[in-house]
């Protein structure tokens, strides 16, 4: 296997934490130095650590929270999102938040609503079929009709005064894509991928839009004051190799060239392994899902991207010896590499125990 050559000021251009090189110790550096230091690659004797979906279901103070509101209530009022985005952070003491929202927010946006099934899962108000629909999607309402996203992103970040580090997030255009055609949740979606082969025009169209929405959406985020942002390619795993670039790559690649490194960036595609246009892609830390080896992974890409990864999110459900074990194989495996940032290879599970994630986070800090 050969590693891919470093892309052209990957770390380099960043500006948000300083270059020094020194060996930075676990007493001196708050939990946001020290996830910032891990995304250019800075030596840690500790990786910070956050987990996808840690804001929600898994948390009894969450459910107490669903019994008086409903979901999209606590997306929408700012101060409910503060506190949802909050309560992973005062009982874990992650070193990164991350906001509480959905990757949703943005079709609902653009004029394509959502709810939830009963069976769960989300459903959207309609598919997205014809040019027309296409047509109808607007970008200009964005920055109104999400106003409380950068309300909820300043109250955070005064609460979490500087300590901690803040992620905003996004989906990738494909993996919204694949909601907007499905018009929802779905086993195997499959309309997202026949579209982008039978015409490749009309699914540009759509990523085009998707990307000028996204774009807007992720300058809003930063300019409120996140420290990173994430963009969450759930669905990149559905590209074969060949279409990855015109199904996922190339607009992430563009999503990340508007916002010009203005704070890291983490792209998490699950279940692909398109190393070489993930590396070029721009972003500072690749995500890695728990299908692949962290190791295999680090061996492919250049030394000066981070890795983000990648603990099987099922072994959350089950007993906390096992999550101590899996997680110190994870940690010597990956001694001695600078840029890491522990996480699962996927959301926390609603069913987690949540004395396996104070186990996984003890075994990681001892
Ligand atoms: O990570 C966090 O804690 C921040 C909040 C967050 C949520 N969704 C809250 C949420 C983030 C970052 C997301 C991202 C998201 N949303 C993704 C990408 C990540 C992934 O899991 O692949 C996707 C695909 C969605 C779309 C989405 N949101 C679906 C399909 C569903 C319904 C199915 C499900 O997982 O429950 C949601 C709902 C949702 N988003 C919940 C939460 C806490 C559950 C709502 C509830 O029952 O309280």
């Amino acid at each position: 296997m050969q590693r891919i050559a470093e892309p052209e000021n990957t770390a380099q251009t960043l500006t948000v934490v300083s270059k020094r090189r020194t060996f930075a110790s676990f007493e001196t550096l708050s939990s946001r130095e020290r996830f910032l230091r891990a995304t250019v690659c800075e030596p840690l004797d500790v990786p910070p650590v956050w987990l996808m979906r840690q804001a929600g279901r898994a948390l009894p103070e969450y459910r107490k929270l669903k019994e008086k509101y409903t979901f999209l209530d606590l997306v929408r009022t700012p101060e409910l999102a503060t506190e949802v985005t909050l309560q992973p952070i005062r009982r874990f003491g992650f070193d990164a938040a991350i906001l509480f929202s959905d990757i949703l927010v943005i079709q609902e946006a653009m004029g394509q609503g959502y709810s939830f099934r009963e069976s769960g899962g989300v459903a959207m108000d309609f598919s997205i079929c014809s040019d027309e629909d296409i047509n109808r999607l607007s970008v200009e309402g964005i920055a109104e009709r999400l106003a409380y996203v950068p309300a909820a992103i300043r109250m955070i970040k005064s609460e979490l005064s500087g300590r901690t580090a803040l992620i905003g997030f996004a989906g990738s255009p494909w993996t919204l894509a694949n909601f907007m055609l499905e018009g929802g949740s779905c086993k195997e979606p499959t309309r997202a991928l026949t579209l982008l082969k039978a015409e490749p025009e009309k699914y540009r169209k759509l990523a085009e839009k998707l990307t000028q929405a996204v774009i807007e959406f992720l300058r809003m985020q930063i300019t409120a004051g996140v420290d990173a942002i994430q963009i969450f390619d759930s669905h990149g795993g559905l590209l074969p190799g060949p279409l990855f670039r015109a199904g996922s790559g190339l607009w992430i690649e563009r999503i990340l060239h508007a916002i010009k490194r203005e704070v890291p960036t983490i792209v998490f595609s699950k279940g692909t392994r398109a190393w070489e246009e993930l590396a070029y892609s721009g972003a500072n830390v690749i995500g890695i899902d728990h299908g692949i080896s962290l190791v295999d992974a680090v061996a492919e890409l250049p030394t000066t991207i981070a890795v983000q990864g990648n603990l099987d999110p099922g072994l959350l459900t089950g007993e906390p010896a096992l999550v101590a074990e899996k997680t110190k194989e994870l940690i010597s495996s990956m001694r001695g590499r600078p840029g890491w940032i522990f996480n699962l290879g996927h959301g926390l599970p609603p069913g987690a125990n949540i004395d396996c994630i104070h186990t996984m986070i003890d075994t990681l800090r001892s």
